[in-house]
């Protein structure tokens, strides 16, 4: 009710003291007499009563949208009307006890005044304009995504967009169990966002639990309707991972054999879900995974192609986890003897200095062990060759992969040898000339009578010689042959 409003300069009056009190209350009521009649253009319509109302008398409007206020009067002949507002008015349409106002872009709650006066009468009456923003997007958020066990995680949902918070309800969920419920209705708006944090500890039963939040808000105060809006699932990850993968390698690989290699991470959850890489050097080892309880592992098979100290690393991950051991290896050769570093056949000149000739391939260097007869032979240590020397040695190269034997004839022929066996074949061929020679001529001899003595003696004298050949022939085979 304005009644009254218009500010009225006040008439002078003459005397002063207890009659200017009373004309004072006189004046006050003059004044009010006065104005309305002076402001009443009909005539005699004082006692009319009349009402201003407005369509909708509650008003609940989504954000950023528009709406239509029909201010109206009950006042046969209106005079002045029409809305208050700072939101920004368009009149659309009047009749003679009306007007509607189109309002656009309501972004605020508001109260609108619709008045109208009557006879020089305004009377006015208010509408609460509620604006709303039903919950559209519900953000969840997990913190951490993956979270070690007896840790705390954080769960956190948050509605950027949502009004009166007064009516909104945010729920967590872990699967369909609430797990906390809040409202905004007790406190104070200004300091509130739509939002609700816990922290939980993470046991293993939460691992790969569906959490989602549920968004509520409940207008039916309002005149409105409920709305509700989920968010996404979020699936929590609870790993354990405390302890450092373990490989399993023989500390001796042999190049070009395949080994056996593994590489193990106990104490791990979930342990199906640990994943592994190994590597003998830069090269990638294919691996065969298997867990079982709380125990994972890979198998691998290695075939090192190069001697010498190499690496052996394996690299383990789970969720944020990864971790890597490595462990060196040493990739070992068998020994061997070789033709060419160890010929089974040696031959030795008599008289002169001679080494047992054997070097034996591996790696780690092989040791060597020569025997001879039964007897450990010094195989380094030069010596004058002799006739005793020939034989059969045995030879045994070991290293920590194993070892290998080899016979090695040694053969010691003297050096004078071969020229007196030249010498020696000379003669004969000589003395075989000489023999034929005196047979023929003999043969060919006048005398008959002579002649069938003298070839038996000859004949006899030849198979002396002969035999004699024989022999030299066989001694000479032997000392070729022993
Ligand atoms: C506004 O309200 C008055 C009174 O109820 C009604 O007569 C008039 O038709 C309304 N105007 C519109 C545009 O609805
Ligand atoms: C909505 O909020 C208002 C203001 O706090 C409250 O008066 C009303 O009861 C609420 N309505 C519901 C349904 O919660
Ligand atoms: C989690 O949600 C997915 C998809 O809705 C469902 O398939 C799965 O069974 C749920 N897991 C649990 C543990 O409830
Ligand atoms: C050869 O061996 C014999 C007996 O086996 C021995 O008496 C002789 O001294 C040895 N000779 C040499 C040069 O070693």
């Amino acid at each position: 009710m304005r009644n009254c409003r218009t500010p009225w300069e006040r008439p002078r009056f003459g005397p002063e003291g207890q009659l200017l009190a009373l004309f004072t209350r006189m004046e006050m009521l003059l004044f009010c007499v006065w104005a309305l009649l002076a402001l009443n253009p009909g005539p005699g319509a004082t006692e009319e009563i009349f009402e201003v109302s407005i369509w909708p008398d509650q008003a609940l409007v989504k954000l950023g949208q528009s709406l239509m206020i029909n201010c109206s009067t009950t006042c046969p002949d209106p005079g002045p009307g029409g809305i208050e507002t700072y939101l920004k008015k368009t009149q659309v349409d009047k009749g003679p006890q009306w007007k509607e106002f189109l309002l656009e872009d309501v972004t605020e709650n508001s109260v609108l005044q619709c008045f109208f006066s009557c006879a020089g009468i305004q009377k006015d009456t208010s509408l609460d304009i509620t604006v709303y923003q039903p919950p559209e997007q519900v953000i969840l958020e997990l913190q951490p995504a993956w979270v070690a066990m007896d840790e705390a995680f954080t769960v956190k949902c948050h509605v950027p967009s949502v009004a009166p918070l007064e009516n909104l309800t945010l729920t967590l969920l872990q699967g369909n169990q609430e797990l906390h419920r809040k409202d905004f209705m007790n406190l104070a708006v200004a300091s509130q966002r739509a939002e609700i944090t816990i922290n939980v500890k993470a046991q293993r039963e939460d691992d790969r639990c569906n959490f989602s939040c549920c968004a509520e808000l409940d207008l039916s105060s309002h005149g409105g309707g409920l709305f509700h809006s989920s968010s996404a699932i979020k699936v929590l990850r609870i790993f354990e991972f405390s302890e450092s993968p373990q490989i399993w390698v023989s500390s001796l690989l042999e190049i070009g054999m395949a080994e056996a290699v593994s590489c193990e991470l106990a104490r791990v959850f979930p342990a199906r879900e640990v994943m592994f890489h190994m590597f003998l050097g830069d090269q990638e080892l294919s691996l065969f995974v298997s867990w079982k309880g709380d125990t994972a592992w890979a198998n691998a098979t290695v075939r090192a192609m190069e001697t010498g100290d190499q690496e052996l690393s394996c690299l383990v991950s789970l969720g944020p986890m990864e971790q890597k051991t490595r462990e060196p290896v040493h990739v070992y050769n068998k020994p061997r003897l070789e033709e060419s570093d160890c010929p089974g056949y040696q031959t030795w000149v008599k008289g002169t200095e001679q080494l047992l000739a054997c070097v034996p391939k591996g790696n780690p260097t092989p040791t060597l062990v020569c025997t001879w007869n039964g007897v450990i032979f010094n195989f380094e240590v030069p010596r004058k060759a002799t006739q005793n020397h020939t034989g059969t040695y045995c030879c045994t190269a070991s290293n920590q992969l194993g070892s290998v034997s080899k016979d090695i004839a040694v053969i010691v022929r003297g050096l004078d040898e071969g020229i007196s066996s030249a010498i020696f074949v000379i003669i004969i061929v000589a003395l075989g000339v000489g023999v034929i020679t005196i047979a023929l001529y003999l043969n060919y001899r006048p005398c008959k009578i002579e002649r069938r003595k003298l070839p038996y003696r000859q004949k006899e004298k030849n198979k002396e010689e002969e035999s004699q050949f024989a022999v030299q022939q066989a001694e000479k085979c032997n000392a070729h042959n022993c």
